[in-house]
């Protein structure tokens, strides 16, 4: 049997990967604030479990409580593989840093960053301890590796993710475990996510245009073509634990 826990699964990437997920017969636990019958449909039809736990990634001091229950869940007798994708992401604030607050900074380090670092550093410790390989993946972006100009908060917390998915592949090819972690660049994709890119202003963010041409030229790609490439590195027997994965290199 085989769990995966994902982030952020009310929409965007997340749904396509946890509808994925469960058409291939593999349970879901979906983190985030709001939930998604969709998701509930399509694990009936598949007989598969889907459970959504209300969760804000946000309010990293509720974290292990939520952690925990979802522990609860995925670790039981018959469970062969935990996959464990760390998808949930906001690209707010969006303006030129020296206007960004630090209450706007607070809010999305805990969303970008310590959220994943904590589900991640939580579930690989109890997966040790139960004996079961856990196969984690972090959705970065390509702003991780490029600077955009009104996204210094963005392409700071994605490059965060970046090495600290090296230096966690590191440790655990060090001790030996069947633990694996990649990163994973999606590419841009028709979701929530670009509206707000769009809806902001060029002296907020200057490449405004090119991301509303983006949608108009139709280069926004489905979250269901990305959500399969992303499933199919995770299922592969040789993931290469500690890389960067990146969309463009499988479509
Ligand atoms: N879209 C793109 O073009 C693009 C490009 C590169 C990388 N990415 C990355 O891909 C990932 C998915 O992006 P997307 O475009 O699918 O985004 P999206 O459509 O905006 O969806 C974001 C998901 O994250 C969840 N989330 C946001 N804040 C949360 C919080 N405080 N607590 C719990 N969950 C929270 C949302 O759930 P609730 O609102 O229900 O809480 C939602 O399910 C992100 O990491 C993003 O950085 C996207």
């Amino acid at each position: 049997m085989k769990y995966a826990i994902i982030t952020g699964s009310s929409k965007g990437l997340g749904e396509s990967i946890a509808k994925l997920f469960l058409e291939s017969g593999v349970h879901v636990v979906g983190l985030s604030r709001s939930n998604n019958d969709y998701l509930s449909v399509i694990a009936k039809e598949n007989n598969a479990i889907f459970k959504h736990i209300p969760c804000d990634l946000e309010k990293i001091e509720s974290l292990e409580q939520v952690c925990e229950e979802v522990a609860d869940i995925v670790f039981s007798e018959e469970t062969n593989t935990i996959y464990l994708v760390n998808n949930a992401g906001v690209v707010e604030p969006v303006k030129q840093s020296m206007h960004i607050q630090a209450n706007e900074l607070k809010s999305h380090v805990h969303i970008n960053t310590i959220a994943p670092m904590v589900l991640t550093n939580y579930f690989l410790d109890k997966a040790t301890e139960k004996e079961i390989p856990l196969i984690c993946a972090i959705v970065t972006s390509g702003a991780a590796e490029s600077p955009m100009y009104g996204w210094s908060a963005y392409c700071t917390t994605k490059a965060s993710m970046n090495m600290y998915t090296k230096t966690v592949a590191l440790e655990q090819e060090e001790l030996k475990t069947d633990h694996k972690i990649i990163a994973f660049s999606p590419g841009i994709m028709d979701t929530e996510m670009q509206k707000k890119i769009r809806s902001s202003t060029k002296s907020e963010f200057l490449q405004l245009e090119t991301f509303q041409g983006y949608k108009e030229n139709n280069l926004l790609k489905s979250t269901e073509l990305v959500g399969g490439v992303l499933i199919d590195i995770l299922v592969d027997t040789d993931i290469n634990s500690g890389k960067i994965y990146n969309v463009k290199d499988y479509l």
